[in-house]
């Protein structure tokens, strides 16, 4: 059976293109979404893609994808550093989620070094700009696969 993914956005991601490009880059949420949608396809994965500014709306999201997907991809923007309720959420559904980022969380102000929602995730991709989410749909490719290589196990 084909493997479903859904990759979650938190807040201020939708301004990506024009938001502090020193920092984030050009590379808008939008193409971000083509590319990964493309590359799931590639590794025979359906992925959905989406955003929302508001943690809520995240939670609700992840409850939603009990049942509904194989994997969550989670950019919880600046949430990443505070939100309890995200975190429990996350591993109230018991789906395997990869935390991903932009930018690399440990290089710039302290309060982003820590992330409260990695520990209840499989893992993190930071700091390869838009790539870190081609990097988390290869991630979430092998954790999927049925038959999973050598190197694994
Ligand atoms: C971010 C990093 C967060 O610290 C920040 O609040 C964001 C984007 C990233 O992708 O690099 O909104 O999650």
């Amino acid at each position: 059976m084909q493997k479903r993914i859904i990759v979650i956005n938190g807040p201020n991601l939708n301004l990506l293109g024009t938001r502090e490009t020193d920092v984030y880059g050009t590379v808008t949420l939008g193409e971000i979404a083509a590319v990964v949608i493309d590359e799931a396809q590639r590794l025979g994965m359906d992925a959905d893609f989406i955003q929302t500014n508001h943690e809520g709306d995240i939670i609700d999201k992840l409850h939603e994808s009990r049942g509904k997907y194989d994997l969550v991809i989670l950019n919880p923007g600046a949430y990443t550093h505070y939100s309890i309720a995200i975190r429990d959420a996350v591993k109230a559904v018991q789906l395997p989620c990869i935390e991903v980022h932009l930018s690399n969380i440990q290089a710039r102000e302290d309060f982003r070094s820590r992330s409260v929602i990695a520990p209840v995730c499989a893992g993190q991709i930071s700091g390869f700009g838009a790539n870190s989410y081609i990097l988390a749909v290869r991630a979430a490719a092998l954790m999927l696969a049925e038959n999973k290589g050598d190197i694994e196990s």
